[in-house]
Order: C-alpha cells, then structure tokens, then sequence
C-alpha cells in the first residue's frame, strides 16, 4: 500500500510537503485502482498525467532551491530528475492503452518507489548540505 511516511522527511518544509503531495496523488491512484467503479481508466490516466505534472513542478522548485544554495552536486541530481521525467513519459504514453490493472498498479508502484529511493537516498543528502550553506531557502 502507497502511505507517506515520516522518515521521508528531508528537514524542508517546501521540499516536504510537495513530497507529500507526490504520495497523495499516487494513494489517489491506487485507491481507485482497487475500487469497483467502472469506467475509471480515464480519471486514472488523470491522475498518472497528475502525478507526471506535479513532479515536473516539485523538481522545477527543488532545482531552484538548489542552484540558490549553490549546491555542490547539482549537475548530477538534475539529471537524475531528467531521466524520471522521460520514464514518466515512456510509462504514460505506453499506459494510454493498457486496461490491465495489475500493469497500471505496477507502474505506479515503480513510480512511487523511485521516488521514495530518491528522497531517501538523494534528496535527503542534498539538505544535509544546503542546511549547513544557507538558512533562509
Ligand atoms: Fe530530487
């Protein structure tokens, strides 16, 4: 089950709560992946488009929060923000068709594991420094 949790916190407020909002929108997803309803595909598709557009957004904003900080390893996290960006492209394109249920929740599941491996692993290393650098960003 898709569920934030708080050792996702990387210690920004900003930075956090639109890494929440990314787990709200996959929870979203999920949930109405396992309910009954008919003719849920479209308002999936929605929220797959949803998920792809907020994480463009939260990216954008932690791209910049980063280039403010002069963060040393910025280059590197950009492109790795870059390239979940095209696979979120290759996942929906490649979703647009598909009704198999068991596929779309393994997409969406991939999606929110990346992210969660990326807040732990990347993001989290990246506020250890900014917070050493600057204290209003
Ligand atoms: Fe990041």
């Amino acid at each position: 089950m898709i569920k934030w949790l708080d050792r996702y916190k990387i210690g920004h407020d900003t930075i956090d709560s639109q890494h929440r909002v990314l787990f709200e929108i996959a929870q979203e997803t999920e949930e109405l992946l396992t309910c009954e309803s008919v003719d849920k595909y479209d308002r999936i598709m929605n929220l797959l488009q949803r998920l792809k557009d907020y994480t463009m957004f939260h990216f954008e904003q932690e791209e910049e929060i980063m280039l403010k900080a002069k963060y040393s390893k910025f280059f590197s996290h950009l492109a790795l923000h870059e390239e979940f960006i095209s696979q979120l492209d290759k996942i929906i394109l490649q979703l647009d068709q598909e009704l198999d249920e068991k596929v779309i929740r393994n997409m969406l599941v991939f999606s929110i594991d990346w992210i969660a491996d990326h807040i732990l692993k990347v993001d989290k290393y990246m506020a250890e420094e900014i917070k050493t650098k600057v204290t209003d960003i």
